[in-house]
């Protein structure tokens, strides 16, 4: 049975012990373990059952921490000094203390300096680095409240750390810093613009075959089918067919808000599932800022699944 605590030195000391505990972060909850305890690393694959090949992100309360996993070039100090804390990941060259365990192996290392207080108190209390990916089971929808970890982690003997609801609620940007320009892995909500302006250089969306393993087509996956639509006009449209037809559908409209979009887009894909939705219809906010990443989140929601 997993249990919801708000008490910061208890989940510091489990995972003092080498214990997993599902942490919030500003952006969705995490899987947490000590990022130097291999046995407690492999406890998190194994627990999202995922596979060992996808590396997971470092996440540090100051630099000196930073600057012992990976190796930060000015340029992406100068980036991380006006985003971090926040929901920004480097993806940069590894220093031995990122461990094969965390890396699958790659030569880079993924980090991040979250800003949700509760998770900057906890890792300010165990005194390290954690790795935490997103607390759901591989391919499923990730937690933006305490109870969806433990409708996902019902079976298991999981602390639960408890933030309240994320307030950005969708993953952090991924930014690869290897390369001659920055290129964004994963889109959050850090857009492009907002590190072209500090850096005062252009970006690049990264193409080809993903260099952030585990980015798969489908991902974020809820058990309803998901449908993308431009305007409410077309929502509606479709929904008439969808009545016609005898199925049972939702409206998700949140489209003038693309922060209440984020924020809320995966309780509201966990609702339809739970309310035995066949077909969630989304309005789509515009394609700018974090209406871009919530826009990605729905492709892969709405993708063909594996
Ligand atoms: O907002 C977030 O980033 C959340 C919260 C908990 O902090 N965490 C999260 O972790 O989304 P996860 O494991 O669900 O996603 C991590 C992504 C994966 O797609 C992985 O491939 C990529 O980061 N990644 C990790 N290390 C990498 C590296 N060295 N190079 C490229 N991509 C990497
Ligand atoms: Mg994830």
């Amino acid at each position: 049975m997993s249990r919801v605590t708000d008490d910061v030195r208890e989940a510091a000391s489990a995972l003092r012990h080498g214990d997993v505990v599902a942490i919030p972060t500003e952006t969705v909850y995490g899987l947490a373990a000590d990022a130097d305890n291999i046995d407690a690393i492999e406890r998190v694959f194994d627990l999202k059952r995922r596979p060992r090949s996808h590396p997971l992100i470092v996440h540090v309360a100051n630099m000196e921490d930073a600057e012992t996993f990976g190796e930060l070039d000015d340029r992406t100090r100068q980036l991380v000094g006006v985003l971090w804390p926040g929901p920004l990941t480097i993806v940069v060259p590894r220093l031995p203390r990122a461990s094969d365990a965390i890396t699958g192996g790659l030569d880079t290392v993924a980090l991040r300096m979250p800003s949700h207080p509760v998770t900057l108190a906890l890792l300010e209390e165990f005194g390290g680095a954690v790795v935490a990916p997103s607390a759901n089971k591989f391919g499923k929808v990730s937690p933006t409240r305490p109870a969806h970890v433990v409708a996902d982690f019902e079976d298991v003997d999981l602390l639960i750390l408890d933030g309240g609801e994320c307030s950005v609620g969708l993953e952090s940007t991924i930014v690869d810093c290897t390369t001659d320009k920055v290129q964004v892995l994963r889109p959050g909500a850090v857009s492009m613009t907002d590190i072209e302006s500090i850096l005062h250089e252009s970006t690049a969306t990264a193409t080809g075959p993903s260099r952030a393993p585990g980015m798969l087509k489908s991902h974020y996956a809820p058990d309803c089918a998901v449908e993308i639509h431009e305007s409410a006009a077309d929502a509606g449209e479709r929904a008439r067919q969808l009545e016609h037809q005898g199925i049972k559908f939702k409206i998700i409209d949140r489209s003038e808000d693309s922060l209440e979009c984020a924020r809320r887009l995966y309780a509201d894909l966990r609702d339809c599932d739970d309310s035995k939705v066949a077909v969630a219809l989304f309005v789509a906010p515009p394609d700018v800022g974090i209406g871009r990443a919530v826009r990605d989140r729905l492709r892969k929601a709405a993708a063909p699944r594996p």
